[in-house]
């Protein structure tokens, strides 16, 4: 991927974390997601009183996309920790996001996990949902 876009794509999720809306867990996660046609969705997690409406930022972004036609993807970032902590860890995607990019993407959809826009550690799809149940598997 092209060295700009990647550096976009790391500071547009670690600003999202800002659009948290998180009064429960106080964990901040924000993510890019960039589509084959270039466009860059954003996400955040937003939280909720009954908790399992939660919605994870990886989602929020996926969603955004599909709500507008855009269903191919190269990659994503994600950027997440505690929102008073000042160094950020990797953070890994839930399950429930791993299944959803399984939907979209093919093998080769990158997922980046960034502490900072210099630090970052790159996965593929298949890495992280290995034998993953999708399309393929109900439509042949
Ligand atoms: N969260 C995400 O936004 N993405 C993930 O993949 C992991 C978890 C959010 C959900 C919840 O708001 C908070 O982090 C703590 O689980």
């Amino acid at each position: 991927m092209d060295n700009q876009v990647l550096q976009e794509l790391i500071k547009t999720a670690l600003s999202m974390r800002k659009m948290s809306y998180t009064p429960y867990s106080h964990f901040n996660v924000g993510a890019a997601l960039l589509a084959k046609n270039g466009k860059i969705y954003t996400g955040c997690n937003i939280e909720n009183a009954s908790f399992t409406p939660t919605n994870c930022a990886e989602r929020t972004a996926f969603f955004k996309a599909v709500s507008e036609g855009v269903k191919e993807f190269e990659s994503i970032v994600i950027a997440g920790g505690k929102e008073d902590e000042a160094e950020l860890d990797y953070c890994p995607p839930c399950g429930v996001c791993r299944q959803v990019m399984s939907e979209f993407c093919t093998d080769d959809f990158k997922i980046i996990l960034a502490k900072s826009e210099t630090e970052y550690i790159t996965y593929t799809l298949p890495e992280c949902l290995p034998m993953r149940f999708g399309p393929k598997d109900l439509l042949g």
